[in-house]
């Protein structure tokens, strides 16, 4: 059972290229690594979606895990990592545990934690958004590393409030309908798919809701779960959000 909004976007989310995000976001952490002398063995890949990140840091030599909350998403991952050592599970944030297959009791712990493509943005409250940094805490090393991504309050006003997008394929059309809601920073999106099947159109819709939060808000929940602030940046970059920053990336250090 799906706990998240992706069920059926799951078959066309690759094909749409919603996978080249994360694809772009494993090159950024590569500079990530090299600048902060980082050298995981060990990651798991938070929010994962179809497993584009995962298939990246697995051909960089690190031994992936990934968690999502929905089962449509993950069965894709499964057809791509297909052969790889790659555990997959299932679970819905913001509270989760992983455990060792031969101890229920031990914690799975691993040197970084991933989660990308605004997919904390889906937490509904600061609550959550602390209650998932804490997760992410408790299963990594220490001296662990977590590197994220987050949309911006600019960005749900901006780029999704009252926007209206499509997207053409031959066999596939979609559209995507977005409202913002300032008290709450928050936006809906209305997705809508056409997809070819023989000569007949299938239609199915998604509702989608991303909240986001004042940089203040983030990196308060962040060091307040435990992490050091090693960067916050606007995302691909090196250098500070600015005000209208879309995206920021932030990279938080579990303490030795
Ligand atoms: C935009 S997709 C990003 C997927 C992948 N990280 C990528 O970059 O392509 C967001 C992902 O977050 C997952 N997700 C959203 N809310 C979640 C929650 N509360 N618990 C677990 N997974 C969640 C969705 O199922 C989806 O796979």
């Amino acid at each position: 059972m799906n706990t998240t909004p992706y069920d059926r976007f799951a078959d066309v989310y690759d094909r749409m290229g919603a996978d080249e995000f994360s694809i772009k976001m494993t090159e950024y952490c590569l500079k990530i690594f090299r600048r902060f002398k980082i050298r995981p063995e060990t990651g798991l890949d938070v929010c994962c979606g179809t497993g584009s990140a995962i298939k990246c840091f697995v051909e960089k030599g690190i031994a992936m895990s990934g968690l999502d909350g929905s089962a449509s998403m993950l069965a894709v991952a499964a057809r791509k990592l297909k052969g790889q050592r790659v555990t997959l599970y299932q679970r819905p944030l913001p509270r989760f545990r992983l455990y060792e297959f031969a101890s229920a009791r031990k914690t799975r712990r691993f040197d970084l934690v991933t989660c990308f493509f605004d997919s904390l943005n889906y937490l509904k409250n600061e609550r959550e958004l602390k209650t998932a940094f804490k997760s992410v805490y408790h299963h990594l090393n220490r001296a662990g590393w977590f590197i994220f991504d987050m949309n911006t309050p600019a960005a749900m006003k901006i780029l999704w409030g009252g926007q209206i997008f499509t997207k053409a394929a031959d066999d596939l059309y979609t559209v995507w309908k977005n409202e913002y809601f300032p008290k709450t920073k928050s936006a809906t999106c209305h997705a809508t798919f056409f997809r070819k099947k023989g000569k007949l159109w299938e239609r199915f819709d998604e509702v989608h809701v991303e909240r986001a939060y004042d940089n203040r808000i983030i990196m308060k929940a962040l060091r307040d779960s435990g992490f050091r602030i090693m960067g916050f940046y606007r995302c691909f970059s090196f250098e500070k959000p600015r005000r209208g920053t879309y995206r920021i990336c932030g990279i938080g250090k579990r303490p030795e």
